[in-house]
């Protein structure tokens, strides 16, 4: 029998809705690190690090790849657009980065152009004549394929998974069955096809495309859990990299506006095929207020100057998609109940250098429904709809802190605020970071 096995992985994850810094955080972890995987998502991600001022924005490849020699594995859980990835890796390559530590896992499912306008038609087809943005309306999601590509994934036929890409009778067949499926579904919608969208349902020309992208590929295709294993069973250690968030997650987020996969850190098990046992540390990652890119409800929304304001100053505008993220005062209601469903050992803050200049700041600790007031998130985008956030006021700070690098050199008030949400939330505050770079990080 095997001796109980330490814990030597670490998991970082999203605590709101996306986009808290988790390619930063991930970049700072990744030197203790052997293997950085993702284990959930898509290209919906996107992941910015800012390394000796260049800025380097990565969707489908794990954040370590920017450290040369470093394990980087796109574990099974991801949905993979195998074109947006050559693409990715290119433009890597362009900028001097090695991505020869790059592995995919064969059993990793594929977005397929037809995902892409499904997942067009059926956000126009919300969209349209929807009144009410909470119970139906648009997802506002990235386009990138990702809901239908989980879809297929569960409903099995016509799913084409990577390793399907270097048989050419198993190709035929996927193609063949999931085009037939979509072909009547789309026409029966009363797409207006345009020239894009009849390529992508073009059998011959896809299966030709499919072939030749799989040939690229398959040098980095191969059982990525076995891989995993094998670095853990030889006493190294991996980082698990979360992509979009905990309250985006299809199982404990604001349904129906989630993405379609289970970013919570219960998703590396089944995204990576290692076990929770095996995790010693989950990072938590969240801003020091609220983002949202998309529909659904976000409590704490500012739909005025304070809004653009931070907006402005956190340059909150989507690394994916460039569209303009909502923005609101911190939510610890939201973050309290994302750090429970985590597991979540520390937290690292991320964007509080935003919030300078600000006389008083607002955080969320309550919510209002009804005559009634709570504590408890609601994880249903219909019920959370009439939650009115209930604040507590402390004080701004007026000077910038972006160079500061220890606690000591953060004012009085900024310290307040960040033992306000360790308190609050109950896990301590492990690292804050003051500005994009790799530098402007304050270890606790
Ligand atoms: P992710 O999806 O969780 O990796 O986050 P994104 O990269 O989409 O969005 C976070 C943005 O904030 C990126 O542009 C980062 O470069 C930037 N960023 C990260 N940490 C800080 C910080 O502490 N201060 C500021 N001003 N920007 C930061
Ligand atoms: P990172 O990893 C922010 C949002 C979309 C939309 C919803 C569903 O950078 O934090 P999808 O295309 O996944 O079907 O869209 O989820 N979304 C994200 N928002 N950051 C992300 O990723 C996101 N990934 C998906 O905006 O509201
Ligand atoms: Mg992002």
């Amino acid at each position: 029998m095997r001796p109980p096995v330490a814990a030597t992985c670490s998991a970082v994850v999203g605590l709101q809705w996306g986009d808290e810094g988790k390619g930063k955080a991930v970049d700072l972890l990744a030197p203790q690190h052997d293997a950085v995987a993702r284990y959930n998502g898509g290209a919906n991600a996107g992941h910015s690090v800012v390394v000796n001022g260049q800025r380097f924005s990565l969707h489908l490849i794990p954040s370590g790849i920017l450290y040369p020699g470093k394990r980087a594995v796109i574990g099974n859980g991801v949905v993979v657009d195998p074109w947006k990835l050559v693409e990715e890796i290119d433009g890597l390559n362009a900028k001097g980065v090695d991505t020869s530590g790059l592995v995919l896992s064969d059993r990793a499912h594929v977005v397929m152009p037809y995902h892409k306008v499904e997942d067009a038609v059926r956000e126009d087809l919300l969209s349209r004549g929807a009144t009410d943005a909470v119970s139906g309306g648009a997802i506002g999601t990235t386009r990138r394929g990702i809901g239908p590509a989980y879809a297929e994934k569960i409903q099995r036929a016509g799913a084409i998974r990577m390793r399907d890409l270097l048989d050419p009778v198993v190709l035929q067949e996927r193609v063949r069955v999931a085009l037939e499926l979509k072909a009547s579904m789309l026409e029966q919608w009363g797409r207006d096809k345009s020239e894009a969208d009849r390529a992508a349902l073009e059998a011959p020309a896809l299966i030709a495309q499919a072939t030749a992208i799989g040939k690229r590929l398959a040098p980095m295709m191969t059982d990525t859990t076995r891989a995993l294993h094998d670095i853990l069973d030889r006493g190294g250690r991996s980082l698990f990299e979360s992509a979009n968030g905990t309250l985006l997650d299809v199982d404990h987020g604001t349904f129906p506006f989630v993405t379609g996969s289970s970013c919570v850190v219960a998703g590396v098990g089944t995204g990576a095929g290692v076990p929770p046992t095996r995790l010693g540390r989950v990072l938590g990652i969240m801003k020091a207020y609220s983002t949202r890119v998309g529909a659904g409800p976000l409590p704490t929304e500012l739909k005025d100057p304070t809004g653009d304001r931070i907006r402005e100053r956190g340059r909150e505008y989507g690394t994916t998609t460039g569209r303009p993220r909502r923005v609101g005062w911190l939510d610890l209601v939201a973050v309290r109940y994302s750090a429970m469903i985590n597991g979540t050992t520390g937290i690292c803050m991320t964007l509080l250098d935003v919030l300078a200049g600000f006389d008083k700041l607002q955080v969320c600790t309550e919510y209002q429904i009804g005559g009634e007031r709570t504590g408890h998130f609601i994880p249903d985008a219909a019920a959370l709809a009439s939650a009115k956030p209930v604040y507590t006021t402390l004080e701004g700070f007026g000077q910038e802190i972006s160079s500061a690098r220890s606690l000591a050199e953060l004012p009085t008030a900024a310290r307040a605020y960040i033992d306000f949400v360790a308190e609050r939330v109950g896990v301590p505050v492990e690292i804050v970071s003051v500005g994009p770079g790799r530098e402007q990080t304050i270890f606790g």
